[in-house]
């Protein structure tokens, strides 16, 4: 713990763009800086840094907030430490300091989830190791498994006491309240509001994330009985993002980034067997099915993944699909076939260090070639079932981004189905021109400001995708696109946007940048008394009318924003960007980021062009807003009247349920007929 007063002087002597330099050749131009992106390998400079405003922009990443941020983006490391780094450079002192239990009890009702769920792992580890229940019965399990302590240590391995409130009672004796203990997952409330213990006599397993800080924790049931879920998982919270995390990250990213490659298996047991046998650069998606945000994380580290499966066909079969998500994210993906019935843990404690190292590696076959001869060999001669397999095979080459990589897969897996690689060639660029026509749809049918914005990109049509229609194409690679310059199609790290998403945006954007900025508002007098003006600064009226209108925001950062303004207008404050730009929360500071860099960067360029769009937009504030309350609205009701026709035409209801149906749907556009007329048009929906 890095006490206040420190991380005050290391935030006022550290000089944003004095550390991003130390990265990124950075030019002046205007007020602000700007230079290549390090965050992607851009070749025209999209990276700013405000030094005035203390903050920086990637528009080719996204990625934005204070230096602190950058250093944690950059650097891989975690809150404090980059505050460590940036004290190290600037040769300030860093004297930790214990915590009393009053500071605890301040902090988690402050800091929240983060600090609780670190504590407990730490609670966890303790019971483990220094209490006889916790050595009899959760360290002999492990070492029974055959898990040295030196793993157990490195994975933060621990110990929930087979008692109902164990932890509950030790975690508030420590000030944590109880609402959080709910909140982390780790205690559940009776009817009676008395907490009982969730991971009661499992051994734990802390959950990490990128930079290392406990965000959750598998729970090992120590019983056989089948009817008892061998794993229990902490609940998604604000802290803990399933989809986005992948166990053992934290630990394999220096092995990953050395080795160039990173295993992935399926459970806690096998990661940490994987590193006891010497493999580090391994992390395990927890038994569920791989998400996009996951293949994310690995893919900063490198392109280049061996799926390690436990030998049985129907599990094999059923992750197929996944790999081929792998593909679509221009992963480079190998497998590695464990024999029937061995998983890592079980495989490596059986061969021991050298075998695994060996299987691992030299046994590694391409994943496009694994599959083709898998499908393959179960299709054997039957026609119907070749053609199934062939249309499998033509799905994954289709997914791989990358033309040149996709001409190099089109020819091997043509001559190891002894096909005509025209033939296949055909059907992966029917598959391809089918997913662009969808994208241009899709496109089409979003927003009509999404274009104007610049964040999403509109889609090249069919015809200039770089896909070539004609077949032949395929065979020779200097026809297809250079990566660089392959088209948005089918890249869906910059999804098309909502038209809601689009006025949210907006509507933030504007209350980030003229948040201090008064405005008049005409109140109506109550009964016999006159109408009177009130001037409020245009912060609170935004936060006033979206309260009083009952919209709710959408987008998670969006929705911090505009808490953070909440919470401050409670105590009657009002926030200024600026300082919402060094925010904890690195979403928020990206948000901020955003905006800020628009105002200072783009918009002088706007008003040179338009000469006059800031003042206009000024005036305007007011109508700015109740435009886009009334247009928020007007998604929510067009998207739940959609929502009501489309289980109308589904069928199968009863009569009163049609009825119903029938009845809000009527009401439903009543209402947007009433939104509408507020803009002065009356438009048939
Ligand atoms: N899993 C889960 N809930 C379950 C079962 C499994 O979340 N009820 C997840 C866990 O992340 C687990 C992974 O799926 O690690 C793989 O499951 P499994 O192979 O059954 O567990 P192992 O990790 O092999 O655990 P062990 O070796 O202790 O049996
Ligand atoms: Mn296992």
């Amino acid at each position: 713990m890095i006490p206040q007063e420190t991380v005050d002087q290391i935030m006022n002597a550290a000089v944003i763009e004095e550390v991003v330099g130390d990265y990124v050749e950075l030019k002046k131009s205007g007020s602000s800086m700007r230079g290549l992106s390090p965050f992607t390998n851009e070749k025209t400079p999209s990276f700013y840094v405000l030094p005035a405003k203390g903050i920086f922009k990637c528009f080719s990443s996204g990625k934005g907030g204070s230096v602190v941020t950058f250093l944690m983006e950059l650097e891989k490391a975690s809150y404090p430490e980059a505050l460590r780094m940036l004290a190290r450079r600037y040769n300030i002192e860093v004297q930790e300091k214990e915590r009393t239990p009053e500071e605890i009890a301040a902090a988690s009702a402050k800091e929240g989830l983060a600090n609780l769920v670190g504590w407990a792992s730490k609670w966890f580890m303790d019971q483990m190791r220094n209490t006889d229940a916790g050595k009899a019965i959760g360290r002999s399990y492990f070492v029974e498994r055959g898990f040295r302590d030196d793993v157990l240590d490195t994975f933060l391995i621990g110990y929930s006491p087979d008692s109902w409130d164990a932890l509950a009672t030790a975690a508030q004796e420590a000030g944590y309240i109880p609402e959080k203990l709910v909140e982390a997952g780790l205690c559940k409330k009776r009817e009676d509001g008395s907490l009982w213990d969730f991971f009661k006599g499992r051994v734990m397993f802390p959950i990490r994330d990128v930079t290392g800080r406990v965000i959750g924790f598998g729970g090992r049931t120590l019983t056989t009985d089948k009817k008892v879920a061998k794993y229990f998982n902490s609940p998604e919270s604000a802290l803990y993002n399933k989809s986005k995390v992948l166990y053992g990250v934290h630990l394999a990213k220096p092995a990953i980034v050395k080795e160039e490659r990173c295993f992935l298996v399926e459970g806690y047991t096998d990661v940490m067997a994987m590193h006891q046998a010497g493999v580090t650069n391994v992390v395990s998606s927890s038994g569920t099915a791989l998400t996009t945000g996951q293949i994310h994380l690995v893919r900063r580290f490198t392109k280049n993944i061996t799926v390690i499966f436990d030998g049985d066909a129907a599990g094999i079969r059923a992750s197929l699909r996944g790999i081929d998500m792998l593909l679509a994210e221009g992963m480079a993906v190998k497998v590695v076939l464990l024999p029937d019935g061995d998983d890592p843990d079980t495989y490596a404690k059986k061969v021991g260090s050298d075998a695994l190292h060996l299987a691992i590696h030299e046994d590694a076959q391409d994943f496009l070639q694994f599959k083709t001869k898998l499908l393959s060999d179960e299709a054997g001669n039957d026609p119907m079932k070749r053609a199934e397999m062939i249309r499998s095979v033509v799905t994954s080459i289709a997914a791989i981004p990358d033309a040149i990589q996709r001409s190099v897969y089109l020819q091997s897996s043509a001559s190891q189905l002894k096909m005509d690689e025209t033939v296949l060639g055909t059907e992966v660029a029917k598959v391809l021109h089918d997913q662009s026509k969808a994208a241009a749809k899709r496109a089409a049918q979003s927003s009509p400001y999404g274009k104007a914005r610049g964040s999403a990109a509109p889609p090249s049509p069919a015809g200039g995708s770089g896909f070539p229609g004609d077949p032949g194409a395929y065979g020779d690679p200097g026809a297809a696109p250079l990566p660089d310059q392959a088209p948005p199609v089918g890249d869906d790290l910059t999804p098309a946007i909502s038209e809601r998403a689009v006025i949210e945006n907006d509507l933030i954007r504007a209350l980030l940048e003229y948040a201090t900025e008064v405005v008049s508002v005409t109140m109506e007098g109550e009964e016999g008394e006159e109408p009177s003006t009130l001037e409020v600064p245009f912060a609170e009226l935004v936060i006033h009318r979206i309260e009083e209108e009952g919209i709710e925001i959408q987008d998670p950062m969006n929705q911090a924003v505009v808490k953070r303004f909440s919470d401050e207008l409670d105590h009657e404050r009002i926030l200024t960007a600026d300082q919402l730009a060094q925010d904890q929360d690195m979403g928020v500071q990206q948000k901020v980021a955003g905006a800020l860099v628009q105002q200072h960067v783009l918009s002088p360029n706007w008003s040179q062009r338009h000469k006059i769009y800031p003042v206009v937009e000024r005036d305007q504030l007011m109508s700015l807003l109740e435009d886009s309350l009334r247009r928020m609205h007007l998604t929510d009701l067009r998207e739940a009247s959609r929502e009501v026709s489309s289980k109308l035409e589904e069928g199968g209801l009863s009569v009163e349920e049609e009825r119903d149906l029938l009845a809000q749907k009527v009401q439903l556009t009543r209402e947007i007929q009433a939104t509408l007329k507020h803009f002065g048009t009356v438009i048939l929906p």
